[in-house]
């Protein structure tokens, strides 16, 4: 069943939101704001599951989030993801259902698939606890690309507090000879066991890692594939033939990108363990249904999504930065690069028509006071302005309380900093430093200037265990989907990825014959400079 929902500017919401940011929302200071309104903080608040929310420093008021709501109906939103998590086929243009959402749902509840989801799960468990119990091996290797390999590569190193602490998990992602080159070198081909993990099977970087691996097995004096390599996959039979018997499969409505709840999430399983693995999927679950029954103007995922709208569209900023103050998180802005920038980096609606306003913001970051000394220049004085996600943990799972309080400090004064600026009637108030001598204090002053006002979300995890880390993941997840909602594109497939993988294969056999017939002149160029002796 298809029903037609409005696209986000063929609405009533649209029109008003245009005539209250002309009125007065492109002008909204969050320091007046603030002075204005001493209950903003709570005002622009929300707790959600494990997560716990302040909005209060970005540039909206209660009239904005009164029209960005009324948006998020008029678009449909609620019967759109209802249709989401019944199972019906919203990825029309492959076909499929979207359900990561039925992978963590507890057995025995009435979601799609609930008992085929269990049975896979509970296969992968034991086989994880297997992994686990066995001293022999202390060494696992997942290969893997994109969805197969970002989910478990972020969360590993998140839950590094919680993991075995007799194996170590390696993870070769790029067909790029150098990544897979120093993991070998350090391994024992009796102690490894290999993950070879791909929805498809079929992928080009991940295909030539895994016969890289097993060959380099086989050489080292390896002789039990069957022992030593496992599969994460849809493609069963494509498995087999490349020789595992040891295959976990899942299915073509779990997405690549919200894939780490499936089998693919065997590493971490291996990593962490069963209780744990399942205390993710309770933390996603917990989320879910945040997502799917708290009212829209108390819905995390839905105001997040929004302010991506009004961010993007109207304040036409053009990038998000992420700031996990966690080292665990180091891996997080990279994961949410590919579930946010692959889902909505669209430029067609459903039907197909051009879209006449922007999409998917670039997403981009490094943990917390790593990019303070790298690129916050440019965020509190550079030229443009990028909403900033600041990410902090109440409880560290370390004994440095020290450390601790600085980490949490740096962070509270980030998003200060940003919101407060400094004039340069106040810089030049303060006792200069030294400058070159013709420099007047004035000119100083200026570029001791910050302008403020600069907009940033800061989101508090009590800890950060599996279950808040499992709801931090589904709230991202649930936020894209809003924003795709209402710009009315789908955000499952990836047909961007395609033509340059088409491309490649034409490409591959003429680096070693140097043909460069029917080439433009820059490929045929390099092509020809590659190729020479
Ligand atoms: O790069 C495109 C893509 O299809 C991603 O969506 C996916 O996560 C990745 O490749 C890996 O695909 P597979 O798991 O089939 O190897």
């Amino acid at each position: 069943m298809t029903t037609h929902h409005p696209r986000c500017d063929a609405t009533a919401a649209w029109a008003a939101l245009q005539g209250h940011w002309q009125a007065h929302g492109r002008e909204l200071d969050l320091r007046e704001a603030f002075a204005r309104d001493p209950g903003r903080f709570n005002a622009f608040s929300v707790q959600a599951p494990e997560v716990f929310a302040d909005l209060s420093k970005n540039l909206i008021d209660t009239a904005t989030l009164h029209f960005l709501l009324d948006l998020a109906r008029e678009c449909g939103l609620e019967a759109r993801r209802d249709a989401m998590l019944r199972g019906e086929p919203i990825n029309r243009t492959e076909g499929r259902a979207v359900l990561h959402t039925a992978l963590r749902a507890p057995a025995g509840a009435a979601t799609p698939f609930n008992a085929e989801v269990h049975g896979v799960l509970a296969a992968m468990l034991a086989y994880a606890e297997q992994v686990r119990a066995d001293e022999h091996i202390t060494d696992i290797v997942n290969i893997g690309i994109g969805g197969s390999d970002l989910g478990p590569q972020m969360v590993v190193p998140a839950l590094d507090a919680f993991a075995h602490r007799g194996k170590r998990l390696h993870f070769v992602s790029n067909v790029d000879g150098h990544d897979i080159t120093p993991v070998l070198r350090g391994l024992d081909p009796e102690r490894t066991l290999f993950i070879v993990a791909s929805k498809t099977f079929t992928t080009q970087e991940t295909m030539a890692n895994a016969a890289v691996a097993r060959e380099w097995f086989l050489q080292q004096g390896g002789t039990d594939i069957a022992r030593h390599f496992a599969a994460t996959t849809t493609n069963v039979a494509a498995a087999a033939q490349f020789g595992i018997t040891t295959t976990f499969g899942f299915w073509d409505w779990v997405g690549g990108r919200y894939s780490l709840w499936s089998a693919i999430g065997l590493p971490i399983a291996i990593a962490v363990g069963a209780d744990n693995f399942r205390a993710l999927l309770a933390g996603a679950h917990a989320m879910d249904r945040h997502f799917a029954e708290a009212p829209l103007a108390n819905n995390l995922p839905v105001l997040l999504g929004l302010l991506d709208v009004w961010y993007r569209n109207f304040h036409g900023f053009t990038s998000r930065s992420v700031a996990p103050y966690h080292q665990g998180l180091a891996r997080l802005p990279a994961y949410l690069q590919q579930l946010e920038m692959e889902s909505n980096g669209k430029r067609v609606d459903m039907q197909g028509q051009p879209l006449p306003y922007a999409t998917s913001p670039v997403v981009w970051g490094e943990p917390g006071t790593n990019g303070q000394h790298a690129y916050f220049q440019m965020l509190h004085q550079g030229t443009g302005v990028v909403p900033v996600e600041f990410i902090a943990v109440k409880t560290p799972s370390h004994t440095h309380a020290d450390l601790h309080a600085k980490l949490l400090a740096n962070c509270l004064a980030q998003s200060q900093a940003l919101m407060l600026g400094k004039t340069a009637a106040e810089a030049a108030a303060e006792k200069a430093p030294t400058a070159a001598a013709d420099i007047a204090p004035a000119v100083l002053a200026r570029h001791r200037s910050f302008p403020g006002n600069r907009p940033s979300t800061t989101l508090l995890l009590a800890a950060l265990t599996p279950h808040s880390l499992g709801a931090l993941i589904a709230m991202y997840e649930h936020r894209v989907f809003t924003s795709g909602a209402l710009w009315g594109i789908n955000s499952f497939d990836q047909w961007g990825v395609e033509l340059g993988k088409a491309l490649c294969s034409q490409l591959l056999p003429r680096l070693a014959s140097g043909d460069t017939t029917g080439l433009d002149a820059s490929t045929a160029g390099l092509l020809a400079k590659l190729h020479s002796a």
